[in-house]
This record gives C-alpha cells, structure tokens and sequence, in this order.
C-alpha cells in the first residue's frame, strides 16, 4: 500500500487517501456567480479520486476578485450557487473544500489568456484596488492601490467572517484562508508591499496582525470540528530568503496557536523579480521545515503531478497532503493511474465502476 493512499484525518474529516486538488481558478463565473462550469468541472475532479477538492480563490468582496470571471461568495445567492457542486463532490467520496480571498492590488486584471495584465484605467470593466500602502505589484499589474483606512481593514476582515459563514451554510467542510501570492493578507506580511506606519505595517507583530486577525475572526464563525486552514507564502526568494522563512514559520506557529489546522505552503509572489527555483517538488523540503518547526499539518504543490514524485513526499513524511493541480486538469482520474502505478491495492481505487470497468484494461 503507497502511503499516498492511506486515508487522512483531520479535525472530523477523514480523506480516503493523502491527494488535494488545490484551488484553480476557472475565470468563468458571472459577477462571481457559479455555473454549470464549475459544477462539471469540479464534480469531475472529485469523481477522478481525490481526497479533497479545493474550490478556486473565492472572492469575499466584489472588489477582492482578481478577474471579472473570477467565483465570490459575497451573497447568500453567491453561496448557494456553489451547493450542486459541493453535493457532486460529497457524492464522488471527496471532501469540499474552498479558498476564500481577497485579491488586493493584483485585482482588476484581466484573465490570464486575455493578458494577465491590469485591466487598463477608464475600462468599465475594471475597479479600483486596495492594499495596505500605495505600492504597485508593478510589471503587468502597475495599478497602485489606495491604502486601506483602518475602517477597510476592519471591513474586508467582517467580509472574510461572512464568507466563512456562507461557505458553512453550502456545506463546505474545510476552508482554506488566500494569505499566499502576492494578494491581500501576503501583501500586508510583506514589506515589500507594506510600509505602513501604524498598527498594521513595520514590526513582525504589526505585519503580521491582519493575518492573524481575520485568522481569529474566523475562527469564531467556522465549526471547531472542521479543518481551518489557509494557504501562505513562507518565502518570497527575493534573496532575503532565511529571514523571510524564519518570520515565516513564527507566524505559522501563531497561525496555530490561533486554531490554524493546516498549512498550505507555497511562495509569497509579492514582487515581479525573483530568483524561484522551479522545477519538480521544489517546495518539498521548505514544507518539511515548516511542518517540522511548527508541528502544523502541511500541504504544498508545484511539480508534484507524477505518482513517484507524490508518493515520495507522502512517504518521507515531508507533507502530510499532496497538492496536484494541473496534473488532474489534463487527467482529472490521475489518481486512479497513480494507483494503478504504484501497485495500490484494488479495493483502494476510488474509481466509479463505469469508468473503472474499462480503464483498467485501457492503461
Ligand atoms: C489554472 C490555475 C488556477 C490557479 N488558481 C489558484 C487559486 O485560485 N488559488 C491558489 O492559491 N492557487 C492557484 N493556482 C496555483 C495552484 O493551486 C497550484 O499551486 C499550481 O498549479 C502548482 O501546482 P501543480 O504543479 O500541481 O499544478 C492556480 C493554478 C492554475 C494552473
């Protein structure tokens, strides 16, 4: 048995085996409504085998969306659109889970095969973005954002609650908080991005505080029987790497301390010019580190789409949930090939019998 099949629980929620399809955004909602995209797109994942199936960054706010294609749960209407697909992935064995986020100053762009770019002033289609300073991501995204008033802050950290409470009532049973990639909760970690000068910017306390608040705030609202987590960039490879990693780990130990059940550990992308090693299971041993130093659960991705590959990471104990993303876009049974691959007992492939019946001669 690869240990990449074994089952895996967290808080009240078991996953059959230890694969996370991590969130991707589809560009294809409506005024961030869901639609029938969604529901076949991601009811076909979950029936391919994974453990869990975490929905794309959800927009908490309008203006927190990153594309105007891009999902949001700032409405029950909005949540209620995502309850076909939460049953599909209930139905398929698979754990619902979803990403709430908040874009910040990397919002009002357009999709990625569209430009990936700032949607340009005086597009209607655009809106005016926010940050914690008035400092442009720059290169394809050079819109500067107003700086957020201590009344935006309060408010964006309420429609974090909201969302929470939305994706409860569509009967998600995890949720991860968007603290990674260069969008809002990162942007207020990182003094690239932040140069305030009152409680929210400056020391590691201050830059850390919007985090941990809306982290604290939600907290309260989401059931304590189900997993909390959230995604962050631990590290920006911007060559300040240890420092950044070494604030980075205390805040996930108080990221824990504050109810955090997991971790997904992936890069802070706050700046254009970086040195990211690229390549297969890059963040493998970042992962472990943190995981390791903080006793947090963990879950990471990049290049870890080859049933070796996952299973390794598993079995080192480097990560205790894969992340495969593109893998299951251009083959959302990938789990029932790495099983197959790996030699897994039959009674662990999670395929429905329509399927299995057949692809188990085909490959
Ligand atoms: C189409 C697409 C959309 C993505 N959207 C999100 C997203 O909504 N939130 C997020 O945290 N990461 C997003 N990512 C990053 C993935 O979650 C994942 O980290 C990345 O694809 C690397 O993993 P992989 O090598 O297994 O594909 C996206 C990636 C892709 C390919």
């Amino acid at each position: 048995m690869s240990a990449l099949f074994e089952p895996f629980t967290l808080k009240d929620v078991t996953l059959r085996n230890r694969i996370a399809i991590p969130p991707m955004c589809q560009y294809m909602a409506d005024d961030g409504m869901v639609n029938d995209w969604h529901l076949v797109h991601l009811a076909s994942l979950a029936r391919g085998g994974a453990g869990l199936v975490v929905v794309e960054a959800t927009a908490v706010s309008p203006e927190g969306r990153i594309t105007p294609g891009c999902a949001g749960i700032w409405s029950d209407a909005h949540a209620q659109a995502f309850v076909p697909a939460v049953k599909a992935i209930k139905a398929a064995g698979s754990v619902p889970g979803i990403q709430i986020a908040h874009a910040g100053r990397k919002a009002s762009a357009n999709r990625p095969w569209e430009g990936d770019d700032h949607i340009a002033d005086g597009n209607p289609n655009g809106w005016d973005t926010i940050g914690p300073s008035p400092i442009a991501f720059g290169a394809n995204l050079p819109k500067v954002p107003q700086e957020m008033t201590l009344e935006d802050i309060a408010r964006v950290r309420q429609d974090f609650v909201d969302a929470a409470r939305r994706a409860r009532e569509a009967g998600f049973e995890w949720i991860e908080l968007h603290f990674a990639h260069g969008y809002l909760g990162q942007s207020f970690f990182s003094e690239h991005s932040n140069q305030r000068t009152d409680a929210y910017g400056g020391s590691f306390e201050n830059r850390s505080r919007f985090l941990l608040e809306t982290l604290a705030a939600v907290r309260e609202v989401w059931p304590e029987n189900l997993p909390l987590t959230a995604r962050f960039g631990v590290i920006e490879y911007d060559g300040r790497d240890e420092q950044t990693l070494t604030e980075s780990i205390e805040l996930a130990r108080r990221f824990k301390d504050g109810g955090l059940d997991l971790l997904s550990v992936s890069v802070g992308f706050t700046i254009p010019d970086t040195h990211i090693p690229w390549g297969p299971a890059f963040m493998g041993p970042i992962a472990e580190r943190v995981r390791r130093e903080t006793g947090l659960p963990v879950t990471s991705a990049w290049g870890f789409g080859t049933p070796q590959l996952a299973h390794a990471a598993i079995e080192s104990r480097q990560l205790d949930l894969v992340s495969v993303g593109r893998a299951h876009l251009a083959d959302p049974h990938w789990p029932y090939f790495a099983a197959k691959e790996l030699g897994v007992d039959r009674a662990s492939w999670t395929l429905p019998a329509p399927y299995a019946h057949w692809l188990e001669r085909y490959r």
